[in-house]
């Protein structure tokens, strides 16, 4: 009889992982994650008494491979209006069109929960699908995204269920917290702009899409669409973890304008907006 063969990480591995890095950090707990999405991995340098963990250091964990990533996490103190959190970075994350498996890909976030982190931001660089019902959105928006839709069929959480994380079946309705995307939009009115909201769609990649599969999208109700973020959410949704994603969206999706995408223009738009989304971050972590 054939048996199940799984190559996912055993509970074990994850505490190690977590060990590690506690260790690192002074056996801290850190009030927040942030994963960092292209081009915006810069925030970190924010982060004042700052302590720096390639990947590679730490026992268990993937490394990232995209060149203009880089694979550490940061963990430092963020000040703003004369408030002081300590926060956790990951500059640079595992994308499944890198060769990962999905649920290397989520790896960290389940190391988070071991770190005590309840909260997590996750961002990244979208291509704009076109409008939600009222406004348009355009490269250079910033998005909270309020719900996402994968149609890849591959699960992070997939294989045998590690139950101190979770139940194997759980809910995904209210791991965007609303309370967290009502900050956010908050932060962003008094910095002076209005933050935008959409519905993230996934894709695989590394290809950007075609015409075909982004009106099939838009049909669909997604408002973005990227190739990241989704299998943290789903990770996070098991553990408990609410989420505030934030899309910084870097060009209109194929087949809109005609024109091709490139990522050159991802990065170089991801680039100009990074203050702004860097105020952003920074006032909703000094809220939370
Ligand atoms: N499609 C997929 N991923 C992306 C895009 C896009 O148009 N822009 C930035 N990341």
């Amino acid at each position: 009889m054939a048996e199940l063969i799984s190559e996912k990480a055993a509970f074990r591995d994850y505490q190690e992982s977590a060990a590690y890095i506690s260790k690192r950090i002074g056996g801290v707990k850190p009030d927040i994650a942030i994963i960092l999405g292209s081009g915006l991995g810069n925030f970190a340098e924010r982060l004042s008494d700052a302590i720096v963990i390639p990947y590679r250091e730490i026992p268990n964990f993937p490394t990232s491979t995209v060149s203009y990533q880089k694979g550490e996490l940061v963990f430092g103190l963020l000040t703003d209006n004369g408030v002081t959190k300590k926060v956790l970075a990951m500059n640079g994350r595992f994308h499944y069109y890198e060769g990962w498996e999905m649920w290397q890909t989520a790896y960290p976030v389940g190391v988070f929960r071991l770190l005590g982190i309840d909260t997590m931001i996750v961002t990244n660089a979208a291509g704009g699908i076109g409008y939600n019902d009222t406004r348009t959105l355009r490269p250079g928006d910033l998005v909270c995204v309020t719900d996402q839709i994968k149609l890849a069929p591959i699960s992070p959480v997939r294989g045998p269920n590690i139950a101190e994380f979770g139940p194997r079946f759980f809910d995904m309705q209210s791991v965007f917290a609303p309370e967290l995307r009502r900050l956010a939009a908050e932060v962003a009115a008094e910095q002076g702009f209005a933050l935008k909201e959409g519905v993230y769609a996934y894709m695989s990649g590394p290809q950007y899409e075609t015409p075909a599969e982004i009106r099939a999208l838009k049909i669909l109700g997604a408002n973005l669409v990227g190739m990241s973020t989704v299998a943290e959410t789903i990770f996070a949704a098991q553990l408990g973890i609410r989420v505030l994603c934030i899309s910084c969206v870097t060009n209109m999706a194929a087949g809109i304008t005609g024109a091709a995408i490139t990522e050159q223009e991802v990065l170089d738009v991801a680039a100009e907006i990074r203050e702004k989304f860097t105020a952003l971050v920074t006032g909703v972590i000094t809220r939370v």
